[in-house]
């Protein structure tokens, strides 16, 4: 590969992938967590990413390109570590709290490829292109907001109930205390 349209085109393919993965793989995600706000933000992101896909075909249209994917190797390995992680059979709040990583990560390659697409396609003098992968952007970007929002609620609600009520110390001064005043009354 020579040509700067040529890894344009490379990239885009990739990313086009990945946007046609997600469309299926999303609607699993949301049916695999309890929390109502983390299972509407990812159907919410599933409807978006359709559009994505959508806003993809016209940019092969655009270049005079067949809309092809290629397959993502970056992203497989996001996917493989999620499945790989359901193998230690978390507890559905752990769990919960893993795909906010989970689709955190997602949204950074996102970001990233986009980023990418972006600079390259404003380079190659394509503004119209641009454009339309600067839509897809801004999604990502807002997605990847929301979802670290839900994960620092989860992170803090998982936290405080993995933790033991009371340490065995304390259960014994507690227990002196009361013995104490009992003696004294
Ligand atoms: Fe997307
Ligand atoms: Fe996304």
């Amino acid at each position: 590969m020579r040509q700067p349209r040529e890894l344009f085109l490379h990239e885009l393919k990739d990313i086009y992938y990945v946007e046609k993965t997600l469309t299926t793989t999303l609607p699993r995600l949301a049916a695999e967590t309890k929390d109502t706000e983390l299972a509407a933000g990812l159907k919410a992101h599933q409807r978006q990413t359709e559009g994505h896909v959508k806003n993809l075909e016209k940019v092969f249209q655009k270049l005079g390109e067949p809309a092809r994917a290629e397959p993502c190797p970056g992203f497989d390995g996001i996917k493989r570590e999620h499945d790989k992680f359901l193998e230690e059979r978390p507890t559905q709040d752990v769990l919960d709290v893993f795909l906010t990583g989970a689709a955190s990560r997602t949204e950074h390659y996102e970001i990233a490829a986009y980023t990418g697409l972006v600079t390259m396609a404003k380079a190659l003098g394509e503004p119209e292109v641009a454009e339309l992968l600067d839509r897809n952007l801004k999604q990502e970007k807002e997605a990847l907001r929301t979802v670290e929002k839900i994960g620092r609620r989860l992170s803090k609600a998982t936290a405080k109930n993995g933790r033991p009520a009371r340490s065995p110390r304390r259960r014994t001064t507690a227990r002196k205390r009361t013995a104490r005043a009992t003696s004294r009354s």
